[in-house]
This record gives structure tokens, sequence and C-alpha cells, in this order.
């Protein structure tokens, strides 16, 4: 199946009373671990992609061909939204014009006011060619590629403003972090949750700081309305931990065990391992 827009698999989540994971790639190996096992589990997923990650990978065209490759190769059948995470205004234009069919913009961090009328503009942007947005009210705590957050709450009355411009999904603070959550969090404000719920409609609301959040809390987020949850920094420790295990044990030394494809194989196991349990989690297995 051809790259799609995230728009219809969030609408038909939120109708469904359960989440898409957005799953952050980095290289190939986590772009392949997570298609496969969207496909295993006959789930839609969404590729998230930071700036940071996109030029790592050598830039957005770089992902775009990669993503597409990938997906007409391996034979997926589900749909897959290719998704830039975080962006930019200037990001979100580049990704539009190298072949992203769903876009984040990020101007939790502007006043208000130049908040809505950049979201404005890229919704206008993004809608005349079916691509989908999200848009980002309450900064996420937590640092993500060097940007901190401070974690706040959002105002309800702003995410309506936003909310109104038409963006497809709308990410709220209610003191989510990215990253990991220190001893003395305090857990989701569910009542910001339901109190943005009320005055969103059937608007999907996004969940960013996916990972470490405890299971139930993931449950009544969706029951409040998070059809999508972003999930990166768990990956990432899976990753580094089997890779670790792996070279601790000295198997990087033996026989050909130096090979990257060998090398990188715990890794891509631990994240196809973490995906199939989120995907579970989220209750979005057979719904492709
Ligand atoms: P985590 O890294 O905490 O899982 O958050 C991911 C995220 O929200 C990406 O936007």
């Amino acid at each position: 199946m051809a790259l799609v827009s995230a728009k219809e698999m969030l609408v038909k989540a939120r109708e469904g009373q359960y989440a898409v994971g957005q799953f952050n790639i980095n290289n190939l190996e986590w772009t392949k671990a997570i298609l496969l096992t969207a496909e295993e589990l006959k789930s839609p997923v969404i590729l998230g992609v930071s700036e940071g990650a996109g030029k790592y990978m050598g830039g957005y065209r770089t992902v775009v061909g990669m993503v597409k490759g990938m997906i007409e190769d391996l034979k997926i059948s589900v749909p897959i939204a290719l998704h830039l995470d975080h962006g930019s205004f200037d990001g979100a234009v580049k990704c539009i014009d190298a072949g992203f069919l769903s876009v984040m913009f990020d101007g939790s961090h502007l006043p208000i006011e130049e908040n809505i009328a950049k979201t404005k503009e890229l919704v206008e942007l993004c809608h005349a060619k079916n691509i989908s947005i999200e848009a980002e009210v309450g900064s996420i705590g937590g640092e993500e590629d060097g940007i901190i957050g401070m974690g706040e709450v959002a105002d309800v009355n702003e995410c309506k403003k936003i909310a109104d411009l038409g963006v497809d999904f709308l990410a709220a603070g209610i003191g989510n972090i990215h990253g990991k959550y220190p001893e003395n969090w305090k857990g989701l404000n569910f009542d910001v949750l339901g109190a943005i719920q009320t005055a969103t409609g059937k608007l999907p609301l996004v969940l960013h700081g996916g990972s470490g959040i405890p299971d139930d809390m993931i449950k009544t987020a969706i029951s409040l309305g998070v059809s999508k949850i972003n999930v990166n920094t768990e990956l990432q420790v899976f990753f580094a931990a089997a890779t670790r295990k792996y070279i601790e044990a000295g198997k990087d030394l033996e026989g050909k065990g130096f090979d990257p494809r060998k090398l990188l194989k715990p890794g891509f196991d631990a994240i196809q391992a973490g995906v199939r349990e989120k995907i579970i989690l989220f209750g979005s297995n057979n719904k492709a």
C-alpha cells in the first residue's frame, strides 16, 4: 500500500476507542522493524521523523525514498503514514515538498497568536494537498533534539482556538514529558484532558512522551480521546541495551559477528518486541 495521510486512520481510531502508535525512526533497521511488526499485527502505524533524525538519515527525500521503497519491497499492505515530528514552519514546508503526507507544526513555544497564524497557514497548505497536519498547544516537557519543553498543561481555550483552525489532530500538554519520567512525576492530568476533549469534540488527540507511561494511564487517556501515541525513547533504550548485551558477550568477536547485519540484529529484534507490545496495548492490532 502506498504512503497515506494520517487523517483517516486517526478518525477511525478516535471512533473505535483505540490509538495508533507513532514510532520514531532513526535509521533503516528501525524503519524495517516497525513496518514488519505493523504488517504482522495488521495495524496501521505512523513513522515519526524529527528534524534532527531527518538530517541524520541524509535529508527528507532520503527518508521518503527509503520508506516508500521498503513498503514496496517488503509488501507492506497496512496503512503507513510518514509524519514530521515537532516540525518548524520551514521544516514542514520542506517535508511537504519532499513527499511527506503528514506533518506536525509545533508552535507551542511561540506566543499563541503566532502559533495560530502559522498553524492556519500550514493547515491551508496541507489541506490543498490532502496532507494531514498536527498542531501543539502547551509544550511537552523534557528534551528532544536539544529543545527543552517546560512540560506545561495546555490552556483549554487555546486548544479550542487551534482545533477550530481545522487541524487534523492536536497535541496538548497534560503533564507528559519526552524521555524518561522522573521519580516524582505527578502523572497525566486527566481533568484537563477531559476538558480538552469536551472543547474539541471528535478531534483525535495526541499523547507525546509515550515511553514509560503506566498502562492504566494509557488506557484512560485513550478513553478520553487520545488516538495517537508517540513512542521514541523506549525503543532507543531497548536498541541500545540489546546491542550492549551482544558486545559485552563478545559476540562481535566471534566468527563474522562484527558484520553490521549481525551486530544490529539484537537491536532490531528488541525494537520489534517493543513495537509489538505497544500496538497491542494501544489496541490498533487487526484495525488495518
Ligand atoms: P518519548 O521519547 O518520550 O517516547 O516521546 C516521543 C515523542 O513524543 C515524539 O514526539
